[in-house]
């Protein structure tokens, strides 16, 4: 992604509670990225009310409400370039996005997953690391590609939880982590400082000085 001088034109996709949402209308909003659209896929949702106490147009797109995914995905990719969004953060989004979209936003769609990818990717991911009896937890922001939480890792956060046995215990532990990594990661592609390493397209390389800049 180019660097920008202008804030960047962020989307964020939710489907929940949306504190992630929520840290970055705290911590980025109006500064490094403008959230010009929050979009929902399920009416109701508690992120749409923190979308709409700043003002940040919202709407909902629902699966069932469409043909199919791939109607689902241009009507969504249509709203959103409508906006301007030239970032697109999926903050527990629980809908799969399919090629033609991520080809619209290409390079520019980022997660935030509760677990250290490539461990327990997919759904529940604190309960699969509880039932395989692990001892460090952690937080991954990484690109996203076609897979379910398989794209390029931009940011990775770990937490030694050695005596942890109840998901609320370690999601406790876990949130104040994401909301930290997912603001740092928008904070750095917003200056430009994340790129995908050409000797090794797995490979994201950070801009470290940036870094410590995005933790202020
Ligand atoms: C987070 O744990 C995120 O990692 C996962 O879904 C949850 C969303 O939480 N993908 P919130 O809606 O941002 O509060």
């Amino acid at each position: 992604m180019a660097r920008v001088s202008e804030p960047l034109a962020t989307a964020v996709l939710v489907s929940g509670t949306g504190t992630n949402l929520q840290a970055l209308l705290d911590n980025v909003h109006g500064r490094e990225a403008q959230i010009v659209a929050v979009a929902s896929s399920v009416a109701g949702a508690a992120a749409l009310e923190r979308a709409r106490v700043r003002e940040v147009p919202s709407r909902v797109f629902a699966r069932a409400d469409y043909a199919d995914r791939g109607a689902r995905d241009e009507a969504l990719g249509d709203w959103l370039k409508e906006r301007g969004a030239r970032l697109v953060v999926l903050a527990g989004y629980m809908e799969l996005l399919g090629e033609s979209f991520l080809a619209r936003f290409p390079g520019s769609v980022v997660n935030v997953h509760p677990s250290l990818l490539p461990a327990f990717p997919g759904l529940r991911a604190i309960e699969q690391a509880l039932a395989y009896g692990v001892k460090v937890f952690g937080v991954t922001v990484h690109f996203v590609d076609a897979g379910v939480d398989s794209g390029p890792v931009i940011l990775q956060r770990a937490v030694e939880l050695p005596d942890a046995s109840a998901p609320e215990e370690v999601l406790a532990a876990l949130r104040p982590l994401e909301h930290a990594l997912l603001t740092q990661a928008v904070r750095l592609l917003a200056r430009g400082a994340v790129r995908i390493d050409p000797e090794n397209q797995r490979r994201t390389i950070v801009d470290r000085a940036a870094v410590r800049a995005g933790d202020g």
